[in-house]
């Protein structure tokens, strides 16, 4: 499949475009800094943009079956709507070029998910590092919901640099209230491409963690 991928020089997007490329499929990654990506494979193409900008992103939707999006970053203290505004305009980007399926990493603990982060993120880091952050990926998801699009929205766990196990848990129902569960990157990224095939419902919001619990 041709692949359009935010967040590449991501560590989670990172893994998106390896395990993507060794699948197969055609990717094309949307970085602020090329030059950061450092993978050479003769099926990926590398474009220059910035989802807060539309112009520089738009032209590279045309002929994409999917759009993934690990788009993140690290400006927890501040009030921002990067998140929010920069999916705003990948949606509006999707729908001008008709590509309809949308792949988007938020976190567990968000909208419907909330308190299954576990009790210190649910009582420390949600409300006094990642307030502004968890209020934009609220926004995030709101959008996305409301697109009309072929939408997964995938709310990982605390996420870790651990190795690919394929055997996570994931549904509507996964998460915990005391406990904060985990889930490697590399899972997150098996798991977002496992939901281009078969006969996985679309519009579905889908919680990922380990199985094992670590407090
Ligand atoms: N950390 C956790 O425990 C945890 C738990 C649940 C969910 N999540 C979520 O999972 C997602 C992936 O996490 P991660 O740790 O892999 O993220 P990350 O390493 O911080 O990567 C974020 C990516 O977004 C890109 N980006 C930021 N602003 C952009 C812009 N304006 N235009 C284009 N690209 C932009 C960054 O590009 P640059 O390289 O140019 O900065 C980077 O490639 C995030 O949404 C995160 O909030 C994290």
């Amino acid at each position: 499949m041709r692949l359009l991928i935010i967040g590449g020089t991501g560590k989670t997007g990172r893994k998106i475009i390896e395990q993507g490329l060794t699948q197969g499929h055609q990717i094309t990654a949307i970085v602020r800094k090329p030059r950061k990506l450092k993978i050479d494979n003769p099926s990926l193409s590398i474009v220059k943009g910035n989802v807060l900008i539309p112009k520089s992103i738009e032209d590279s939707f045309k002929g994409q079956d999917a759009v993934l999006s690990a788009l993140g970053h690290k400006r927890f203290f501040i009030k921002t709507t990067i998140l929010s505004r920069g999916t705003k305009n990948i949606i509006n980007a999707m729908r001008k070029n008709r590509v309809n399926r949308f792949i988007c990493i938020t976190s567990l603990g968000i909208n419907d998910s909330k308190f299954k982060l576990g009790l210190y993120y649910t009582l420390f880091t949600i409300p006094v590092i990642l307030f502004f952050y968890f209020l934009d990926k609220s926004k995030q998801e709101q959008l996305i919901m409301g697109s009309n699009l072929d939408w997964t929205i995938v709310r990982p766990g605390q996420l870790t640099n651990g190795k690919l196990r394929t055997n996570y848990h994931h549904g509507t129902k996964v998460g915990h209230y005391l406990i904060t569960k985990m889930i490697s990157r590399a899972s997150v990224a098996h798991f977002m491409l496992s939901q281009l095939t078969g006969t996985n419902k679309y519009q579905k919001a889908v919680c990922i963690t380990n199985q094992k619990i670590i407090f």
